[in-house]
């Protein structure tokens, strides 16, 4: 590679657990994605600068051509830039632990993305996203934001009605992971072996199809047969370092398929099938926020001041590559280089899914270049897919509305709504008790 331009990236959300990771793979990937400056943007000086004191060691050693910076200061941050990548959690994992939380106090699940803790997350990001959109597009035009700050399908929402013309791109790497797993499964060495057809909504979808990308051979019939038993539980080396909870969402797939066996789901499906399931087997005095704070977090800050103190980023424990910032990197790859690879997108429906309204958000197969996105047909959702889509898409946009329009009664109703809230009075508890702690992060609720 030789002539060709090179970018300037922000990554807002600098203090991410994911930066560090995200970062090794863009310096690994100077070949294929060359840059000329890296910037972290966050609004807690503190945390950012912790990861950027790392990483300012490791882009020493491994790419001093790259100019590393970091700032608290949108203007700083979003000038002259490329692309944005959004990894922001508004209210870190002290509010998390709220949304998981509260929930389980009246017997509903607590999760990050989904039923009322999703919610409330999604509440809180709408404002933040669209601040940095706003920046972006006063400071870099041309830039774009490759988004993955949760809860996408209720920011991807936000964006489809508040910046329309917005070059932003709402993207997860939920079924990435689901992906290396079915290719692990059939003896291929990664996604990337991969040829699909996937349709839904974030966390919350499914597979039609899953072929040999080389071959075009129809993978389905013998990952149909594994998973049955196994879910996408791949096991031996694979998932040697999977932590609990995450093996037990794998195999909990086989139940999850056993329902709907014409397509393979998207493991986040296990919240919306089996919600009672969820709440007997979570522990409401220590849920996934607990998890991470003792684990992910815990190694991840660990290593930063490892790295600080020791002066030196020699042999650090994101030198192999994570699937999460590796898919990223695709991605821009894709978009600065024009090639039209095909990845998942959240999107403006526009027929992509033929029997679901066209002003909403779904997920699907779209390409990738330098214009954007041009998401693809996937063709009719199955009467029960469509079931659970109106449902959940329907809660969705009526947080946005919340949002917009600061009302109590649409979020009481997203809320009710959720398929995993049994009650209107349980959603009217919940959302009370959400009200107070969410107080800094939310409009006023009228
Ligand atoms: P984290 O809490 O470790 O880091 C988030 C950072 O965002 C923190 O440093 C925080 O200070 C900062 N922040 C919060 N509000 C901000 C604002 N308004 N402006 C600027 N910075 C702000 O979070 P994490 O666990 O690393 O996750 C980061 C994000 O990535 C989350 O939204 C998470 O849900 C999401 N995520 C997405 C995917 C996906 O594929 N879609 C996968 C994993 C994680
Ligand atoms: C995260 O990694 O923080 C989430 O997006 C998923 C999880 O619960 O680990």
């Amino acid at each position: 590679m030789t002539d060709h331009k090179k970018y300037s990236v922000v990554i807002a959300g600098g203090g991410s657990t994911f930066t560090p990771g995200f970062v090794l793979d863009l310096i690994k990937s100077q070949d294929k994605f060359p840059l000329s400056e890296l910037k972290f943007y966050d609004n807690d000086a503190e945390r950012q600068e912790k990861i950027a004191k790392a990483v300012e060691i490791i882009i020493k050693e491994r790419a001093p051509q790259i100019k590393f910076s970091y700032t608290t200061d949108p203007k700083t941050a979003f000038t002259g830039v490329d692309f944005v990548m959004g990894s922001i959690r508004v209210g870190k994992y002290e509010m998390r632990n709220m949304d998981e939380k509260i929930p389980l106090k009246y017997g509903v699940m607590g999760q990050e993305t989904t039923g009322p803790g999703g919610m409330a997350y999604g509440l809180r990001s709408i404002p933040a996203i669209i601040e940095i959109i706003d920046w972006m597009e006063e400071y870099s035009p041309n830039a774009w934001m490759i988004n993955y700050s949760n809860t996408i399908a209720i920011v991807a929402e936000a964006c489809r009605r508040l910046r329309p013309n917005a070059r932003v791109i709402n993207i997860c790497d939920m079924p990435i992971d689901d992906m290396d797993r079915m290719a692990h499964i059939c003896g291929l060495d990664s996604w990337h072996d991969i040829d699909f057809n996937y349709y839904g909504l974030n966390h919350f979808g499914w597979w039609k199809e899953v072929r040999n990308k080389k071959t075009g051979e129809d993978l389905m019939p013998k990952l149909k047969e594994y998973v049955k038993e196994h879910g996408y539980y791949v096991g031996g080396d694979y998932d040697k370092d999977t932590e609990a909870s995450w093996i037990q969402t794998f195999k909990k797939v086989a139940e999850e398929y056993a329902i709907e066996p014409e397509t393979l789901p998207n493991n986040y499906m296990q919240y919306y099938y089996f919600p009672k399931w969820e709440v007997e087997n979570a522990d409401p005095n220590h849920t996934r926020t607990d998890e991470i704070l003792e684990h992910r977090q815990k190694i991840v800050f660990g290593e930063c001041k490892r790295i600080v103190d020791a002066g030196t980023a020699e042999k650090n424990i994101w030198d192999i590559a994570g699937l999460h910032s590796e898919y990223i990197v695709d991605i821009c790859h894709a978009i600065a280089f024009n090639t039209h690879e095909k990845f998942l997108a959240n999107c403006t429906n526009n027929g992509a899914i033929s029997n679901m309204d066209p002003d909403s958000v779904v997920e699907v197969p779209a390409l990738f270049g330098a214009d954007g996105i041009q998401p693809m047909a996937t063709g009719e959702a199955g009467r029960f897919q469509r079931g659970l889509m109106m449902e959940q898409q329907t809660c969705e946009k009526l947080v946005v509305d919340a949002y917009v329009e600061h009302s109590y009664n649409k979020m009481l109703q997203a809320l009710t709504l959720s398929k995993t809230v049994p009650d209107a009075s349980i959603a009217k508890k919940i959302l009370d008790e959400m009200m107070v702690v969410n107080k800094p992060y939310w409009p006023e609720l009228k």
